[in-house]
């Protein structure tokens, strides 16, 4: 495949542990070329990216200049960004890739629901497509599916989601999302047997509306678990993902990206593309 036809891409948050994986699955795609890094650290600016993720030369040198490399980017025809960096970050990212006519698939977590509201209305006023994917893995996907199907036979379900414990945000956007499907559902869950306290602030979780309960752990040793547990009278239903390599990421975000160049809006969710 020629350099004109691969899909230019950018990756935003390049030396994080999934910018790296991003970048070296990138690298070994046929149909697609990295043609910027973005980081912070002033010590590896300028470093060529695949020196840095230790895959080897890539000559993409590693920057912290967002709107030069969108520039850039745009004159190399459609092109995508893949941001992978911090709650923080992101949202100016995105709005900034979309004004650039760069398609974003957004992989960081901890945007807002008016966040996102508001991204989609720029990227439609925009006609630009964007993905927001809080979990790129196929594993994922398919427990929220059993999750949706076991909502029609249980009332009482409560999330724990655990992660390595340099996670920024808290609940994981995978566990809203998962909580979010399922107050689609039905509008109240776990109406309560007894008047409960709350001796220790948070012991029982974050709750949504629809009072699903959300649970975080946050420990070394762990990278992104998640499980989804049923309970009703006599018997308990516990769904369970396990993610033990970054890797498993890879598909979904390879997927997205050829998936979010024709879209003309915001799309939330690896499901909507699948
Ligand atoms: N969607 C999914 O399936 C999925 C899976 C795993 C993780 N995530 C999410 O992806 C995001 C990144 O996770 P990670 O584990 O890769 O994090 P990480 O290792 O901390 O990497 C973050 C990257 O973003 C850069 N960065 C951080 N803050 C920044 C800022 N304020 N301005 C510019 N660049 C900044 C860092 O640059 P420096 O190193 O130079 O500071 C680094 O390159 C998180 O939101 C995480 O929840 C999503």
């Amino acid at each position: 495949m020629s350099s004109q036809t691969k899909i230019p891409v950018v990756v935003n948050g390049a030396t994080g542990k999934m910018g790296r994986e991003i970048v070296k699955a990138i690298a070994q795609a046929e149909d697609m070329t990295l043609v910027g890094a973005i980081a912070r650290n002033p010590k590896l600016i300028g470093e060529d990216i695949g020196e840095v993720i230790g895959c080897g030369p890539l000559e993409i040198p590693v920057t912290n200049d967002l709107e030069a490399t969108l520039v850039m980017a745009q004159s190399e025809g459609t092109a995508v960004m893949v941001d992978v960096t911090h709650p923080d970050r992101v949202y100016d990212a995105v709005r900034a890739a979309i004004a650039y006519g760069i398609r974003p698939v957004v992989g960081t977590t901890g945007l807002s629901a008016d966040q996102i509201q508001e991204l989609a209305e720029f990227a439609d006023k925009a006609s630009t497509g964007c993905l927001i994917i809080p979990n790129f893995s196929i594993g994922m996907v398919l427990l929220q599916q059993a999750a949706l199907q076991a909502s029609q036979y249980f009332d009482h379900v409560e999330i724990i989601e655990l992660h390595h414990n340099q996670k920024a945000d808290a609940p994981s956007g995978t566990a809203v999302q998962t909580a979010q499907m399922l107050s689609a559902q039905k509008d109240r869950y776990n109406p309560a047997q007894v008047e409960e306290t709350e001796k220790l602030a948070g012991s029982r979780g974050g709750a949504l509306e629809s009072g699903i309960r959300i649970h975080s752990v946050r420990l070394p040793g762990l990278i992104a678990h998640q499980e989804v547990l049923f309970g009703a009278a006599g018997q308990l239903y516990t769904l369970r993902h396990d993610t033990s390599d970054r890797v498993c990421y890879m598909p979904g975000v390879l997927l997205s990206i050829r998936r979010v160049l024709p879209l003309k809006s915001l799309l939330y969710g690896l499901d909507k593309i699948l």
